[in-house]
């Protein structure tokens, strides 16, 4: 048994190709470890989105040669900064064994066995998406209750500040049929969420030119299948199939990550989001026309370059108009390669600095609001795994929220009815009220 560790940053479809990276090696006798210590291959599954996310590559690198040099284990780097930066590793790491791009992880295993005959370092950061997905094992279905499935690859958005349509290419759906296929997999292996991955998911369309809408419904068949999610959407792809299924389909969880940047329609023409403010508002008036309890999520970035004062001040108007149950924000990073990198007004790091701050604090007071708001209500939660403290499992709320709760290892995988009786900084706790609960059946909200 060969040892294995896998190190994922980044977004979650990242945590499903390292899934997918661990299944196509297990044949080969690697059994995955939680430690890189000992290992016999550590692949660093990295993310290129901002500067420091990138950075974090090669002072991961630096702490891994050591490793190397004395236990012999090999290195291989994977993900969007393979995909962008592949030679440059080479050359600042020469000690690293395999690079490879997120297209081509179904090569691993012939790469890993090339580098392990001393053939020289390997490296592949060719495209064909479709390939990957052919040639790719089903997963190996120990993914727990909550499970990821990607349906779509890339983006040909080209938001102005952004890599990801240089690192994952063109836009890409995966055949629904395939997609089914792997969804009932995934049941049979006790999922019973699941969460459909893309870059822009909701840019999904099957070979006849249905939206992700239809794709939720026929999916929303399965039986066993209690919960379905989608993550990340653009505003742009936000159709009327989907919005209806919002309001018909009650597997499809109430609540939505929608980014939108920025409250300012200066700013979002300079980024290319391709909408206005108004629109953004007009589809979050939609979605919740269709479903009166849909919660939502976005994430914003402050210091894009020529942002001012008042650009600023429109997005915490936003803010406060929307009210968030959650959100990410960041401070703009100028990538290599993108037009907002050569915009000469950047603004200066003290000024994100403080943008980002009022911003968090507005979203955080938002966030508290939210959850505080749960306290005393009774709702669905799907218990995953062990919690805290002994004697707990921990669950979702429709919501997405963190909920502990006392209860025996047998409710892990089960929708159990759950009153929540107190709000942590990150978690709620709460107390299941009907353990009858099973299957098929479900409480909606
Ligand atoms: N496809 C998704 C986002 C993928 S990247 C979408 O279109 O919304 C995730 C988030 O990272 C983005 O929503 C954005 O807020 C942030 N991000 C991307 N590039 C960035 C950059 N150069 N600097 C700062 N934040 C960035
Ligand atoms: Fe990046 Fe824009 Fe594509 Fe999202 S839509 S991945 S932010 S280019
Ligand atoms: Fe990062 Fe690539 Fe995902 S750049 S956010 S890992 S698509």
């Amino acid at each position: 048994m060969k040892k294995l560790h896998i190190k994922t940053y980044g977004c979650q479809m990242n945590v499903y190709d390292s899934a997918r990276m661990a299944d196509v090696l297990a044949p080969l006798g690697y059994a995955p470890v939680d430690a890189p210590d000992g290992a016999d291959l550590v692949i660093l599954n990295t993310c290129h989105i901002r500067e420091k996310a990138s950075e974090k590559v090669f002072s991961e690198l630096g702490r891994l040669r050591p490793l190397k040099e004395r236990d012999g284990t090999m290195l291989a780097v994977a993900g969007c900064v393979a995909q962008a930066e592949g030679a440059e590793i080479l050359a600042r790491a020469p000690y690293v064994d395999v690079v490879l791009g997120p297209q081509a992880y179904h090569r691993l295993p012939e790469l890993v066995a090339r580098a392990a005959r001393g053939a020289g370092a390997a490296l592949d950061t060719d495209f064909p998406v479709d390939v990957k997905f052919d040639h790719l094992p089903a997963p190996s279905g120990n993914q727990g209750p909550s499970a990821f499935l990607t349906i779509q690859e890339g983006c040909d958005k080209f938001c102005t500040f952004c890599v990801v349509p240089y690192t994952r290419g063109a836009e890409f759906s995966r055949d629904a049929a395939a997609i089914e296929r792997e969804a009932r997999a995934l049941v049979e292996g006790g999922a019973r969420e699941i969460t459909l991955l893309g870059q822009n998911v909701n840019a999904w369309h099957g070979s006849d030119g249905e939206g992700l809408g239809s794709l939720v419904r026929r999916l929303a068949r399965i039986d066993g299948l209690e919960r379905l999610r989608y993550t990340t959407s653009h505003p742009r792809d936000m159709d009327d199939g989907l919005i209806a299924a919002h309001a018909e389909e009650p597997k499809l969880m109430p609540f939505l990550h929608l980014p939108v940047q920025s409250g300012s329609d200066a700013i979002l023409d300079a980024m290319n989001r391709g909408h206005t403010v108004a629109k953004f508002h007009e589809i979050v008036a939609r979605l919740r026309a269709a479903r009166r309890d849909i919660a939502l999520s976005s994430d914003f970035i402050v210091g894009f370059p020529g942002e001012s004062d008042a650009d600023f001040a429109r997005t915490l108007d936003l803010v406060r108009e929307v009210k968030f149950a959650q959100a990410f924000s960041f401070k703009y990073s100028p990538r290599p390669g993108t037009p907002a990198a050569l915009i000469d007004r950047q603004v200066p790091e003290p000024v994100k600095d403080a943008r980002l701050a009022e911003l968090q604090a507005l979203l955080k007071v938002q966030q508290d609001a939210f959850n505080a708001a749960t306290v005393g209500r009774t709702v669905p939660v799907l218990y995953e795994r062990a919690g805290r403290n002994p004697g707990q499992l921990v669950g979702k709320s429709p919501w997405l929220q963190a909920v502990h709760a006392l209860a025996p290892a047998a409710h892990a995988g089960r929708v159990l009815a759950t009153k929540i009786t107190a709000v942590a900084p990150n978690s709620l706790s709460g107390t299941i009220v009907d353990s009858q609960l099973d299957g098929g059946e479900r409480r909606s909200a």
